[in-house]
């Protein structure tokens, strides 16, 4: 297809171009592609999921089910069961039983080859999973099949390799498991946040209930079928569904020796509180503003998708969300000026068209907060520009936007937005870079870009995040342990660090 030339006025120009003089090439129009949507039809999904507790499908003692919906369509996908107390309990009895009889006393060997298993398991059913991620929770396929997939099989790979190899772990020291951990997880990675939650708890020798987020519990409940299809002995691992009071039930069980949390800073301080003095251990993985700085001689066009990928990622979705930009001065209008011509071409729609860049909003409680939140950075007096790029009619949807002119003292350059909305902000100096990127109550991660070499590993020791990247955005692999400061919570998850939560060493 021709590429237009668009000759109108210079607000369709970027500041750049027009420096030199250029007519800018109108890539909205440019590559239109053809619907490339994949194929739902080899999808097998029942109509209602009981909960899955000591290796089998169970009806929940209130006989109540609600309703999992695809947020591109608002068109229900499947019946799943509300979990009560009464179930939470069923559920860490079996785990106790399976912990005390089974699991921990295997050879830590044995235990490797099931957490193998899984993972082969999940290779095979790719597809299937990739289709209920988009389908269930509105992500992209071409991210659900790239990352979260892959994603998921590489940390139980990486587990299964730890099983009997602990004490090499922590050399010199005795290692043995904690028990049952009760483990709670959020809509925006449903199966990955799965697998960081199950993959090391296993690999170390603990049983696992499981509570899945009640917007995206598909895809945890398929791991349910592949953990009985892998045979792992009844009650290793229990998957209960519900909403925050099946996880509140969770946190206040008893028997419960460890609580892994990841979800909203307000949740992890209510389960902080719940848990104070009791004795159990917990790992909170919370929200995150993280500011990705971009200085003057960073490779600026490589430094643009970086920016992109960080904040348009998952809709924004993301805890760890490059979702404060911060621009050294000079460069501002020539590096917003290409963000905004990128984020014109950026495709919104179809989560299982394979050229869509971003999917649908999880829900409509989360596209609310997206609106009411972009709303006060327009009143608080910030810039806004939204890409102009058509939304689908049906479904929760919101276009790209990027705010200019943010003061720190804004609600959208200090409150997690979890959504597709970047605030810019600008600096002067280094230690100004530094200054602007620590002020926030989160420390989870950072990105830095810059061509000098000696800047990027000074600042990485200056940022208070538990990630930076540097010259890049968003990478992940199992063997790197992620987690936060301040209140972006505590504990590690991945890498040797991931296995410590799940040990008593000695
Ligand atoms: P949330 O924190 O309520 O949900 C996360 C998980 O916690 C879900 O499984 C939920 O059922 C469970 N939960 C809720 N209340 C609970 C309680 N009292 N005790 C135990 N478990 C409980 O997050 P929500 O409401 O879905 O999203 C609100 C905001 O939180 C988002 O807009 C976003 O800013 C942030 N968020 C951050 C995440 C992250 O990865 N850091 C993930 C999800 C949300
Ligand atoms: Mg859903």
């Amino acid at each position: 297809m021709a590429i237009k030339l668009v000759e109108d006025g210079p607000e369709t120009q970027s500041t750049h171009q027009r420096r030199r003089g250029e007519r800018r090439l109108d890539f909205g129009t440019a590559w239109e592609y053809a619907p490339a949507p994949e194929r739902p039809d080899h999808v097998r999904l029942r109509d209602r999921y009981g909960l899955f507790i000591n290796g089998r499908w169970v009806s929940p003692e209130s006989g109540k089910f609600f309703k999992t919906i695809n947020p591109a369509t608002e068109e229900p996908i499947a019946e799943i069961a509300e979990g009560s107390e009464a179930d939470v309990e069923r559920a860490v009895a079996a785990a106790r039983q399976a912990y005390e009889s089974v699991w921990s006393k295997m050879r830590p060997l044995e235990r490797g080859k099931y957490v193998y298993r899984i993972a082969r398991a999940i290779q095979e059913r790719a597809r299937e999973l990739a289709v209920v991620e988009s389908m269930d929770g509105g992500k992209p396929i071409k991210e659900s099949r790239d990352f979260d997939v892959p994603t998921t099989a590489a940390h139980f790979f990486y587990n299964a390799g730890w099983a009997d190899k602990l004490s090499y772990a922590f050399p010199g020291r005795a290692v043995r498991p904690l028990g049952v951990a009760g483990q709670i997880i959020p809509w925006n990675f449903p199966l990955l946040m799965a697998a960081w939650k199950i993959a090391p708890a296993l690999a170390c020798g603990n049983t696992v209930v499981l509570k899945p987020a009640e917007t995206t519990p598909l895809t945890a409940l398929l791991l349910a079928e592949i953990i009985r299809e892998a045979e792992l002995p009844p009650g290793v691992v229990n998957i209960v569904t519900g909403a925050g009071a099946t996880g509140a039930a969770l946190v206040n069980h008893p028997d419960v020796d460890k609580i892994a949390f990841t979800g909203s800073t307000a949740v992890g301080k209510l389960i902080q509180r719940a848990l104070a003095g009791t004795g159990k251990r917990m790992t909170m993985e919370l929200g995150g503003k993280a500011a990705n700085i971009v200085f003057a001689d960073a490779p600026l066009d490589q430094a643009v998708e970086g920016i992109i990928n960080g904040i348009f990622f998952n809709q924004g979705h993301v805890c760890c969300a490059g979702s404060r930009l911060l621009v050294e001065e000079g460069i501002h209008d020539v590096l917003v000026a290409k963000l905004r011509d990128r984020m014109a071409t950026l495709r919104v729609g179809d989560p299982l068209d394979k050229n869509t860049d971003i999917g649908a909003i999880n829900s409509r409680e989360q596209l609310e907060r997206i609106e009411q939140l972009v709303q006060v950075g327009e009143d608080e007096g910030a810039e806004r520009y939204t890409a102009p790029c058509p939304l689908p009619e049906k479904g929760f949807f919101f276009s790209p936007t990027i705010f200019t002119g943010v003061a720190q003292s804004h609600a959208i350059a200090r409150e997690e937005i979890f959504g597709p909305v970047l605030s810019v902000l600008t600096f002067r100096t280094e230690s100004e870079a530094v200054e602007r990127a620590n002020n926030t109550f989160y420390g989870l991660s950072a990105g830095i870009w810059s061509n000098k070499g000696a800047r990027l590993f000074k600042l990485a020791t200056q940022l208070e995040a538990g990630v930076v990247w540097a010259n890049t955005y968003n990478k992940f692999d199992p063997s790197s342990a992620f987690g936060g400061y301040k209140e972006s919570g505590f504990g590690r998850e991945g890498g040797r660090h991931g296995l410590l939560p799940y040990l008593v060493v000695e």
